[in-house]
């Protein structure tokens, strides 16, 4: 992408002011882009529209997809490459050209407020469906932006917590998704908040410089994440091309008001000898919480920057390499010789189709007890809170307005003989890091729903739904794994009342679930986006929904390898220890042998599932779901038989069961190699294939780097990471 011809010409015309202007983000004038850059006109660079985000384009209305994390539990590679396209095809329909999408962090925190927006706990389904999405969203001709790079795995303290983690745990959990996604062709990285082991790391030359470029060949645009720069010669130098947004909020409010600017930053800042000035603080106070960062000060890559270079502190080559990277990105857009082609008609109608089938994907049927499918004779009764609306999202940055919705009282009622709908409980409410002090209890002041009439409902119905949400947001962490509001007590109550409860969970990610034992059937369906109801019904009416967990359902927070213990979270004094090394997630329930409540890749289906005769050899070629392509690995095939009298989905993954390491290194007791996801008719049989790369095999040794240990290693494949049905030994010297 650099050494393009068109590219060196541009550069050779360009001022020093013009070079600034293409790293330093602004305000767009008619305030739709979440970030702009506003080109060089007279050499004919246009504008740059960069926009949130995972779940859908925020800007005006538009297909409010399911949550990323629904995405990661539909264990869909191909799938996520057509959400990709769509949500690329939207992208330009609304006039931009990034799109601040995937979230590729690794759930490490069971409460993070951010889960929604990322895939899953476990590296290798992390990078293969994440890099299917880039791929999607880079062949529709839109800019992908893998984020939060990297090691943002909470959002307490984010903006100022210093990520402390070991290189093994970084190089085998936290990278791989950002390798996946650049070798999927993504056009930029944006850089987390937090440091990791000293730095920010929109100044961390070691992660930025030596490993994204350096090592994986990275060549697009490193930006920050919105007011996540904090010195203009350590970002350049550490490798930030490009400061976002660069201009300060008050740009957004009055973005032609230079004096009021002025005012604010001279007046009532630097001269009171305040830092950070008292305006800003009070400023914040209104409009962030604490994981929030300071809006000032700003604009790193603008005077400062300026003055750096003028004065020899920062080389003129090193801002000529960020400009490069910028006009790569532009060029590789097609945007600098207008012969970009010009954006298809988006299919509205589709995309909320695709949308609907995604949910279902990623619906995950934790236990289905004989109370479903449903037929269509029932007659239903629907109870919970916030039924009557569909779960579009989450708080904050990914909020979309959706083009339309169905909540599950409208998609059941579309299917169900009759249904009647009690709300039981107050409404829960969903928080945003945009929500005004004391917005939230006002929405908790509505009249009191009728709690025996929705018992009552449900114990003269044959069947009883009743679903249940959390609330989460960008900026805040969830308080704890418990349902908010009086949902546990509902759900126990509808329980007592009717054999046949369903309990429908839209959460951002594991919740307790005390009433576990008491209910006919769970359905896990994350933030299901505008189709909520629509795919709800879908897979409540018997189309095999086929969504496995991308992450563990822990009974309790104190049973995550994260719990317990606050220097592993939420931190101490500014700094979180990663103490658990590379246990995250299911690798750290197997190792301290505590029994999950759902474990990671479980999910039940509506068919009946057999393997038979599983064979390992070594590969002659590894590629590897995770896009590595290093030397050879092995190929499991497996036969699946569908022993139901129904169609189904079944997700075969394989997980490999590392030898003893050397001395005293400890390793995770299996690890997922590889998945593949097959549709089944009634009795049919098919063998599958499976590919166990070799990174698979490897851990990463701090002195040595990548080691494969030899000795006997255990390929195992099954339903879950605790519902392994075969399993086979192989050689490795
Ligand atoms: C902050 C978020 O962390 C990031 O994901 C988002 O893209 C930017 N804000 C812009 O809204």
């Amino acid at each position: 992408m650099t050494d393009s011809g068109r590219v060196d010409a541009l550069l050779a015309e360009l001022t020093l002011d013009e070079t600034l202007r293409l790293v330093r983000g602004r305000s767009d004038p008619t305030g739709r882009a979440t970030g702009y850059l506003p080109g060089i006109e007279r050499l004919g660079v246009p504008p740059l529209g960069l926009v949130d985000g995972p779940l859908g384009v925020r800007d005006r209305e538009a297909t409010a997809f399911p949550a990323t994390l629904a995405l990661g539990a539909s264990w869909d590679p191909g799938l996520a490459r057509r959400a990709g396209r769509a949500l690329a095809a939207e992208t330009r329909a609304r006039g931009h050209d990034v799109v601040l999408a995937p979230g590729l962090n690794v759930v490490r925190v069971p409460t993070c407020g951010r889960n929604f927006e990322y895939l899953s706990e476990d590296p290798r389904l992390t990078a293969a469906v994440g890099a299917g999405h880039v791929e999607g969203i880079e062949r529709a001709g839109v800019a992908a932006t893998a984020k939060h790079f990297v090691a943002n795995n909470q959002e307490r303290r984010r903006d100022k917590i210093d990520a402390v983690v070991g290189e093994r745990a970084l190089r085998e959990v936290y990278l791989p998704a950002f390798r996946a996604a650049v070798g999927g062709g993504a056009s930029a990285v944006m850089t987390a908040y937090n440091r990791v082991n000293g730095p920010y790391m929109s100044e961390h030359r070691d992660l930025i410089e030596g490993v994204l470029r350096d090592e994986w060949g990275f060549d697009g645009v490193v930006m920050s994440d919105w007011w996540g720069t904090h010195d203009a010669v350590a970002a350049a130098e550490g490798g930030l091309d490009l400061e976002m947004p660069g201009a300060s909020p008050v740009d957004r409010l009055a973005p032609h008001s230079r004096a009021l600017r002025a005012i604010l930053r001279v007046g009532l800042s630097d001269r009171l000898g305040v830092d950070p000035p008292l305006s800003w603080r009070l400023f914040d106070g209104f409009v962030a919480d604490d994981g929030q960062p300071d809006p000032y000060p700003y604009d790193f890559f603008g005077d400062r920057l300026r003055r750096a270079v003028v004065d020899g502190t920062v080389a003129e080559s090193t801002l000529d390499r960020k400009v490069r990277h910028v006009l790569g990105l532009y060029e590789r857009l097609g945007m600098l010789d207008g012969e970009r082609p010009a954006p298809p008609a988006v299919d509205w109608r589709a995309h909320h189709d695709l949308a609907r089938e995604v949910a279902r994907s990623g619906t995950v049927l934790l236990a289905t007890g004989g109370a479903l499918p449903l037929d269509g004779d029932e007659a239903l009764a629907v109870v919970g809170p916030n039924a009557d609306g569909a779960k579009v999202g989450g708080g904050g940055s990914s909020e979309v307005t959706p083009t339309r919705t169905v909540s599950p009282v409208a998609g059941l009622r579309e299917r169900a003989a009759r249904a009647t709908f009690e709300r039981g409980v107050r409404p829960v409410s969903s928080p945003s890091m945009y929500d005004l002090p004391g917005s939230r209890l006002r929405r908790r002041l509505g009249p009191k729903p009728d709690f025996d009439a929705a018992v009552d409902a449900a114990a003269a119905a044959d069947v009883a739904v009743v679903v249940v949400q959390d609330g989460a947001t960008e900026g805040e962490d969830r308080d704890s794994m418990a349902l908010p509001g009086g949902q546990d007590r509902l759900v126990a109550a509808v329980a007592a009342a009717n054999p046949r409860t369903v309990v429908v969970c839209r959460t951002s990610g594991p919740v307790e679930m005390p009433w576990a034992d008491d209910v006919a059937a769970i359905v896990q369906t994350w933030y299901p986006g505008q189709a909520d109801g629509a795919a709800l019904a879908d897979a409540l009416y018997g189309a095999d929904p086929g969504g496995r967990l991308p992450v563990t359902f822990g009974r309790r927070f104190a049973d995550y390898p994260v719990g317990g213990d606050e220097r592993r979270y939420p931190g101490v004094h500014e700094h979180v220890h990663y103490d658990e090394g590379v246990f995250v997630g299911y690798r750290g329930f197997d190792r301290d042998g505590v029994d999950p409540l759902f474990p990671f890749g479980h999910g039940r289906s509506y068919a009946e599932f057999a393997y038979e005769e599983l064979a390992v050899e070594r590969a002659q070629e590894s590629g590897g779901t995770d896009g590595d392509g290093r030397g050879s690995g092995f190929e499991a095939t497996v036969t699946v038989e569908n022993s139901a009298d129904r169609p189904g989905r079944e997700v075969v993954q394989t997980y490999v069961e590392p030898p003893p390491a050397p001395g005293t290194v400890a390793r995770p007791e299996r690890e997922l190699a590889g998945f593949a996801a097959v549709e089944l008719d009634a009795g049919e049989r098919r063998q599958v294939s499976l590919t166990v790369p070799r990174r698979a095999l490897e851990r990463y040794d701090e002195r040595d780097g990548w080691t494969v240990d030899p000795g006997e290693y255990v390929v195992a494949v099954g339903r879950s990471s605790r519902d392994l049905r075969l399993r086979a030994a192989v050689a490795v010297d």
